[in-house]
């Protein structure tokens, strides 16, 4: 494929032996795993290298789907950009949702990602301590393992915090929706 008919939205998270990011640990949530990798990076764009031993997974960022207009003007308030220089420890975390979730119409979804999961609530105690880049790979025109790419940094003491975050978002209704889950965790020089 050809770079300059990318979109600046696309990102491509390369798992391989080089990268900013060495990998700390590297644990399936469910479904099936992701082969093991020593470290990754991201580029913007398509990715049209063969990796040994590694994978390239890539996502789209966009508009927002779920977050109503009062959600997202209260994160944008606190919310703070990844690659902050204390933000040295990371999360890329793909998910797959599962066929039933996607038959559900977009208000049904939103019921149970906010007003009974409530991601967002929960999320947003976690501002601006973890930063988050969301990116979306339902819809790129060729097929990919997962249906989302969720990227975070966070600074070292931070990294309870996001733990407990991800547990309280893993027993929610919504998560009974994801079949594959990988987690990764991050530290960067
Ligand atoms: C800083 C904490 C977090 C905040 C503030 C946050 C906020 C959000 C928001 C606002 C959306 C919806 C975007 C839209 O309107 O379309 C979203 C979607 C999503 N988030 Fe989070 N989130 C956080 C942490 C996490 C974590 C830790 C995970 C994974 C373990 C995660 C996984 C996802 C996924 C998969 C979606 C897409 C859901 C879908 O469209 O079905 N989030 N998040």
């Amino acid at each position: 494929m050809n770079n300059s008919l990318s979109s600046p939205r696309l990102y491509c998270f390369v798992g391989g032996s080089s990268g900013r990011w060495t990998v700390l640990s590297q644990t399936t949530i469910a479904g099936e795993s992701l082969s093991n990798v020593q470290r990754i990076d991201y580029v913007q764009g398509h990715f049209n290298q063969t990796i040994p031993d590694g994978w390239a997974l890539h996502g789209t960022t966009s508009n927002s789907r779920y977050s109503t207009q009062s959600e997202k003007s209260q994160m944008a308030a606190i919310q703070a950009p990844l690659d902050r220089a204390e933000c040295r420890f990371g999360a890329l975390i793909p998910i797959r949702k599962n066929a039933a979730w996607w038959e559900l119409t977009q208000d049904a979804r939103r019921a149970i990602f906010e007003e009974t999961s409530k991601h967002i609530a929960i999320g947003m105690r976690y501002l601006p301590g973890v930063a988050r880049r969301l990116h979306h790979c339902r819809d790129m025109g060729w097929i990919e393992p997962f249906d989302f790419l969720t990227f975070f940094d966070f600074a070292e003491d931070q990294q309870s915090a996001f733990d407990d975050m991800a547990g309280l978002l893993r027993a929610t209704e919504e998560w009974t929706y994801v079949d594959r889950e990988v987690d990764l965790r991050l530290v960067r020089a």
